[in-house]
């Protein structure tokens, strides 16, 4: 292995970030892309042109997960893999999810420009939707790629619009079928995902580089609370059954049984809360929460899950309303690789740039992917450790030491 000093192209980089920003379903600086949306479709398609550009062989599977490949010199040898996703929540920033792509796309630009020649061959990985936005199921691609959900399960899924996962994935132009998604195992050797820190301790702490040692495991509840509707003014206190009232108790249980775990790493949040018929004069008759908790230990952030489920039992019946629940995902947490964490650190010495090992407490679709391949995450800081909003924001700086980091990594790994 020759190549030690990644010279890299930052401020094309940045230009690409910016200009993947741009393709939005809001104004600019604000950045929504859900998965399928015409600003999902052109984002892939700027993107899948700068891997070809970049001489990438690009194929996509049934669901538009997209692969990038710079064959190397054995090519029947399982790839390495990096990547991450370009889907936006709404109201979301530039860099989530971004950076691990065009990270990663420029990392392989920048080893091709100096010659280096992989022995394995080096894929980035574009997964559809990471995030939860459209069918409330976050790591929908990379969840489908591990099997961890089944093409029978993904057929049940459904937009609010009730529109399914088949229909808009043959609309966006994805056909093939389901099953071919699931990848075996080995199919990758080893998987590095950079991603942005989401959180504020590599600022705070003055690090380059975060090392990802576990990630935390999330999930999902969604809850349907059904009361009676009827005139504001009316219908007088006594006896009603008010679904929202009853809503804002489940709300405030599930804050206070995520505290009451006593462990920083318990967290809990209701981020969705549609109140019908949501009008100002009328009583709430159904409310649909989606409640998210995470845990980087599995067993207590179940405990939350159960004192949730306690609370709507409770709830239900002091107040006469209907409250059902779905669990949505509850998935295990990932250890990451050893092997690749210290390629990964290997490489941080070497570039001189410092680290520190860290709990990654957002999700990613290294989750999944761990469970079909090695895998290990690299983080850079983040402004304030702001994320999910327009505002997020990594300078050229923090940028180019993760690019740096995960070039020189990708090189050990495919050698
Ligand atoms: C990913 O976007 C997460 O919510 O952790
Ligand atoms: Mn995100
Ligand atoms: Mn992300």
């Amino acid at each position: 292995m020759t190549i030690i000093r990644p010279k890299l192209s930052i401020d094309g980089l940045i230009a690409e970030l910016q200009t993947l920003g741009r393709i939005s379903e809001a104004e600019p600086p604000v950045v929504t892309r859900v998965v399928f949306s015409d600003a999902d479709l052109r984002a892939r398609a700027f993107v899948k042109t700068l891997c070809l550009n970049a001489g990438l062989m690009v194929t996509e599977d049934a669901i538009g997960n997209t692969f990038a490949r710079w064959e190397g010199t054995e090519p029947t040898l399982a790839p390495i893999g990096t990547g991450s996703h370009i889907d936006a929540i709404p109201n979301a920033g530039l860099y989530d999810g971004c950076v691990g792509v065009l990270g990663g796309l420029e990392a392989i630009r920048t080893l091709k420009q100096l010659g280096f020649t992989p022995r394995r061959s080096i894929e980035l990985v574009i997964f559809t939707a990471e995030e939860p936005t459209r069918f409330g199921i976050g790591c929908l691609g990379s969840r489908m790629m591990a099997n961890s959900l089944t093409p029978a399960q993904a057929r049940t899924l459904l937009d609010r619009e009730g529109r399914g996962l088949d229909e808009l994935r043959a609309s966006a132009g994805f056909k093939g079928s389901l099953e071919s998604v699931a990848l075996e195992q080995g199919r990758f050797d080893g998987f590095v995902e950079l991603h942005i820190e989401q959180g504020p301790l590599l600022e705070q702490e003055g690090f380059d580089i975060g090392l990802v040692t576990h990630i935390a495991a999330p999930a999902s509840l969604r809850i349907l609370v059904e009361g009676e509707g009827g005139h504001a003014g009316a219908r007088l206190m006594p006896g009603r059954k008010d679904a929202l009232a009853a809503a804002a108790e489940l709300i405030l249980a599930l804050e206070k049984a995520a505290k009451s775990t006593g462990a920083i790493d318990t967290v809990a949040t209701a981020g969705v809360c549609e109140v019908f018929p949501g009008a100002v004069n009328s009583i709430p008759s159904r409310v649909r929460l989606e409640t998210d908790i995470r845990d980087i230990e599995g067993v207590r952030r179940d405990s939350v899950i159960a004192a949730l489920h306690e609370a709507c039992k409770e709830v239900q019946e002091r107040r006469g309303v209907t409250i059902t629940s779905e669990l949505v995902n509850a998935d295990p947490p990932a250890t990451c690789d050893g092997t690749i964490l210290a390629a990964l650190e290997d490489s941080a010495k070497a570039s001189g740039k410092s680290y520190k090992k860290m709990v990654s407490r957002a999700y990613h679709d290294s989750l999944f992917m761990s469970r079909i391949a090695p895998v290990a995450m690299l983080f850079i800081p983040c402004r304030g450790g702001v994320s999910h909003r327009p505002d997020e924001y990594a300078s050229p700086e923090w940028i180019g030491a993760g690019v740096h980091v995960l070039a020189r990594a990708l090189a050990l790994l495919a050698s």
